[in-house]
């Protein structure tokens, strides 16, 4: 599957719910994650997302991500709309440590 990365967090530009075929995305207050078990692999999100947080699983290292990703799934509600990004999307477009900014 595709799974994304500590870039969404905080800025959830949100251009990747439109663009899904399968809706596998799932939505937290500050971040989406993917749901690996629906993903099908197509990778048209992958060139969507503004913030670049979006990759395959089969790059190294992303593990950790793989497994946050499944664990949110489960919990957050599915999302099928695009709204706006967060208001200081720009602002945090790109900034380390963003990882424990995350509300679960
Ligand atoms: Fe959806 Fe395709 Fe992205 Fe998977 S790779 S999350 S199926 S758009
Ligand atoms: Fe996040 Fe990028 Fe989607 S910032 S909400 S993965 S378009």
């Amino acid at each position: 599957p595709y799974v994304v990365t500590e870039n969404c967090i905080k800025c959830k530009y949100m251009d990747c719910v439109e663009v899904c075929p399968v809706d596998c995305f799932y939505e937290g207050e500050n971040m989406l994650v993917i749901h690996p078990d629906e993903c099908i692999d197509c990778g048209v999100c992958e060139p969507e997302c503004p913030a670049e947080a979006i990759k395959p699983d089969t790059e190294t290292g992303l593990e950790s991500w793989l497994e946050l990703n499944a664990n949110f799934a489960k919990s957050w509600p599915n999302v099928t709309t695009k709204r706006d990004a967060l208001p200081d999307a720009k602002e945090w477009d790109g900034k380390p440590g963003k990882l424990e900014l995350l509300s679960p």
